[in-house]
């Protein structure tokens, strides 16, 4: 049976959503702000969660409507066979989000669908789900436009960036899918080297390792679909233990990472050890203005402190154009990527972007820049104000 899903994401990575999808056998692609819309059969989206390393939640889409008012939206969801689609003895949370829509408060309207849910089960089944808003069992998105409302089942569970890998944390780690998405970004794959000179916890690390050895993300988690009725436990077992198979085992990999924090790099040491790397991935305590390359070229990929949330903006000020510096001195041969929120950096590093990529980080826009580092790419600072 063909049904229809979204796949929700950081803003940005549609585009490289869509292709995973593509490359899994999704049909009907779509991709739009925020997320892809697919089609395809029950193992396509057993698959899209077990694979996706860029999705943050896999929808399964189970009731569209139009809508003018709060009263019909409690029947539109009212009129959906939600004792069907699981069982009553599982907890329950609704979401509602939207896009101009004339309705006057979300939060009544989550009540409201939570309400309809729990009609159609006392209805039917004489008793109703409990409500868990912090582990529920099941999750119930509602999404509406200006007229229109469609219900969804989310089948990924927990959001598919907690692959279960992060042991530690760090000052500001990236979400998982954020540094797989831009690791597709920039095209790497082995053996070009990869190093990340500012790794913090190993985000981007942990990530290229597992893409490095054709790890699925989610092979070690559980997934609401799991608890949906229809659940084919066959059919996971036998998607999970492909994966699994296909895992490659390798002592040595060409990633690379340092930071100039020795605590931090201990934190990477231990997610990395998580998925079974701790050796394979070469860590280095190294100021990155000071050291340099761990190979004579390949793809840097870096995550700078943001000055709202690490250091002050002095201290950035006076950074970039220093990394710019090293980059050009040391670093030729190799295409660095940074992602940032602070557009001056574009300014203050004093090199040329050959691209610029706008992403999202949750709510903070940022800007993935590309830089080509041959030798005489440093050229004369621009003055304040421009987006090199
Ligand atoms: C925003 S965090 C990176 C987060 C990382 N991508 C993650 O997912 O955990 C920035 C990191 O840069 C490191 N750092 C700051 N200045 C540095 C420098 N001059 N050389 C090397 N690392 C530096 C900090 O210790 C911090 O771990």
């Amino acid at each position: 049976m063909i049904e229809r899903y979204f796949a929700t994401c950081p803003r940005g990575l549609e585009q490289v959503l869509a292709a995973e999808l593509a490359a899994l056998g999704g049909q009907s692609i779509e991709p739009v702000d925020g997320g892809v819309a697919f089609a395809g059969d029950q193992a396509l989206c057993y698959a899209a969660n077990l694979e996706s390393r860029v999705a943050s939640r896999v929808l399964w889409q189970v009731g569209q409507a139009r809508y003018r008012s709060e009263h019909d939206l409690f029947d539109a969801a009212r009129a959906l066979p939600w004792p069907r689609l699981f069982d009553v003895g599982h907890t329950i949370r609704v979401n509602v989000s939207a896009i101009r829509s004339p309705v006057k408060s979300l939060d009544f309207v989550t009540l409201r669908v939570k309400d309809a849910v729990c009609d159609a089960f006392r209805q039917q089944r004489g008793s109703r789900p409990d409500v868990d808003t912090q582990a529920p069992d099941v999750r119930i998105h509602a999404f509406l436009t200006r007229d229109q409302a469609t219900f969804y089942l989310d089948t990924s569970g927990e959001a598919l960036f907690k692959r279960g890998w992060r042991a530690a944390g760090g000052d500001a780690p990236l979400r998982e899918n954020l540094a797989a998405g831009i690791l597709r970004l920039t095209g790497w794959a082995p053996p070009t080297p990869l190093f990340d000179p500012m790794c913090g916890s190993g985000t981007f690390l942990v990530e290229s390792a597992m893409m490095a050895l054709d790890a699925a993300p989610g092979l070690d988690r559980s997934f609401g679909f799991e608890r949906l009725s229809g659940f084919d436990a066959d059919l996971w077992r036998t998607l999970r233990e492909k994966a699994r198979a296909r895992r490659r085992r390798l002592d040595r990999l060409p990633i690379y990472g340092s930071d100039k924090s020795g605590s931090v790099l201990g934190m990477a040491r231990e997610n990395l050890a998580a998925i079974g790397l701790a050796g394979a991935v070469e860590l280095k305590q190294m100021d990155v203005l000071d050291g340099g390359p761990p190979a004579a070229g390949g793809i840097m990929v870096m995550n700078p402190p943001y000055g709202e949330r690490l250091g002050g903006t002095d201290e950035l000020a006076a950074f970039y154009p220093r990394l710019g510096d090293a980059l050009k001195q040391r670093y030729a041969g190799w295409t660095a990527y940074i992602l940032t929120s602070d557009l001056n950096l574009a300014r203050l590093i004093g090199l040329k972007a050959t691209k610029r990529t706008p992403l999202y980080n949750g709510a903070l826009e940022c800007r993935l820049f590309e830089y080509r580092l041959v030798a005489g790419s440093l050229r004369r600072r621009k003055p304040a104000g421009g987006d090199a």
